[in-house]
């Protein structure tokens, strides 16, 4: 049987990551599945770990659940290790949010200054989870789910000796899901050429029974309508018709922080004096959720996990091991290194991008050459990225400064660095490496 550990074990998401192995369990036997969590984190570990353990009894399968502090004993052994923990916890995220916005600059968890402050408290944990992996358990993959993924698997591709890293995001399976209900197909039916880096992935071409559709499709989504494509956390602002059929790809929910930089920014800060900032938002679904999880009577996963953005998330992940496990051959979109696949970026960076999933891991599929409309931001966006995972990784505050800089979202160096100046004191419990 296989060991699974999950470190941030007390993520609201747990449940469902519970679900997707519990379905899989004839082809998938987890018999041990380790969730790891930090003392702050043992309050929800615990009330995630009994919800796990109602589920895997009425569900009848013999998956032992193991609560931890002790990440290292946790690791001992294991064959696949998923992280989705958050350093700084909500309150972290909020001042993302907040601080860049008071100077008219996105506020965004993955995305601009927040998404750098992200990977800076991040990468410093994940690079010291590689290392305890090379020693405990070397053979396993290290599946990451932590943000920003794209930058945290280029710095543990570019600055860790442990190398079997799999960056996961749930995008590209949430718009093919979503293409796949709205032309009334299964899923298995739809197919998507998914390429560029995280949450800055496109859909180059979308199939339906291995029919090219791509231009019949994007006709149909350029009404000037909701694309119906988005998910929880960001709105679903219509995309300008002629510039959809123009660009003849599809962009992912994410791009609109780029190509619709002025609304999304009016949407922001609306958004904050009405509801508050997303993390606050998810402050209050998580609070409804963990009251539900402490349900006794509760033995399925909630629908309230909806409200979240990371729908299907847990479908990626299960899938994911699954294809590793049982060398399945099958095409899925995860953040690997490149290796020439997408010849628009350097070989040894990580991309997101259709693989075919084996069990010595993804092999990228090759595309050749981005699309010239949109290579060049999508280049800016992985200087950006490898600078980012370099500061994080040294500490120093020029590189952080010109990361920033760089960062198409900030408007000069000289805001940057007020932006960078007021970040590293807000965060600076979080960041040892500064
Ligand atoms: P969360 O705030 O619930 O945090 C999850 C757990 O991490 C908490 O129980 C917390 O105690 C724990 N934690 C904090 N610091 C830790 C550390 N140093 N080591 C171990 N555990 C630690 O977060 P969430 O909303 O469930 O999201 C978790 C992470 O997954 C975030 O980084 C989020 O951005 C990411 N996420 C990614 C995707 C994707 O598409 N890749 C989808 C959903 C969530
Ligand atoms: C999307 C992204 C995730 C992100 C999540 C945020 O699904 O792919 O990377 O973490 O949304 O959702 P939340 O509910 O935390 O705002
Ligand atoms: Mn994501
Ligand atoms: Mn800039």
């Amino acid at each position: 049987g296989l060991k699974i550990v999950t470190i941030g074990g007390g993520s609201s998401y747990t449940p469902e990551l519970i679900e997707g192995f519990i379905k899989r369990y004839e082809d998938l036997p987890v018999k041990e599945l380790w969730l790891v969590d930090i003392e702050e984190g043992a309050g929800k570990l615990k009330i995630i770990g009994d919800l796990a353990k109602r589920m895997v009894k009425k569900a009848g399968v013999q998956l032992e659940i193991h609560l931890t502090l002790n990440r290292e004993e946790a690791l001992k052994g294991a064959d696949f290790v998923t992280t989705q923990f958050r350093v700084g916890f909500l309150e972290a995220r909020a001042k993302d949010e907040r601080i860049p916005l008071k100077y008219g600059v996105i506020g965004q968890e993955t995305n601009g200054p927040g998404g750098l402050f992200k990977a800076l408290r991040t990468i410093p944990v994940i690079l010291q989870i590689a290392e305890e992996m090379e020693r405990l358990c070397p053979d396993a993959w290290l599946i990451n789910f932590t943000n920003p993924a794209g930058i945290v698997t280029e710095a543990v591709l570019r600055y860790s000796h442990f190398k079997k890293v799999i960056g996961l995001c749930n995008i590209p399976i949430g718009m093919k899901m979503k293409i796949a209900s709205f032309l009334g197909e299964s899923p298995e039916d739809i197919q998507i050429d998914f390429a560029g880096l995280n949450h800055m992935v496109f859909g180059l071409n979308v199939y339906r029974k291995g029919e090219n559709i791509t231009k019949d499709l994007i006709e149909m989504k350029s009404g000037g309508e909701e694309s119906g494509m988005s998910v929880k956390n960001i709105e679903d602002i219509p995309w300008e018709p002629e510039f959809l059929k123009g660009l003849g790809i599809f962009p992912c929910p994410y791009h609109r922080y780029y190509y619709q930089t002025s609304k999304m920014l009016e949407e922001e800060m609306k958004a904050s004096k009405e509801k508050g900032v997303r993390a606050e938002v998810v402050k209050q679904i998580e609070e409804e959720l963990f009251k539900e999880y402490q349900n006794v009577s509760l033995d399925v996963k909630p629908p309230q996990l909806e409200k979240r953005g990371g729908a299907y998330y847990s479908d990626a992940a299960c899938s994911l091991i699954d294809s590793i496990y049982n060398n399945r051959g099958d095409v899925q979109t995860v953040n690997t290194k490149n290796n020439g696949a997408i010849s628009s970026l350097p070989r040894d960076s990580a991309v997101e991008i259709n693989c075919i999933i084996t069990k010595d891991g993804p092999k990228p599929i090759a595309i050749g050459d981005l699309p010239v409309s949109v290579r060049g931001l999508v280049q800016q966006i992985k200087s950006f990225e490898r600078l980012t995972a370099e500061a994080a990784t040294t500490g120093d505050y020029q590189t952080a400064l010109v990361a920033m800089t760089i960062n198409p979202l900030v408007p000069s160096d000289t805001l940057a660095k007020v932006i960078l100046d007021e970040m590293l004191e807000a965060h600076k419990e979080y960041l040892p490496q500064f």
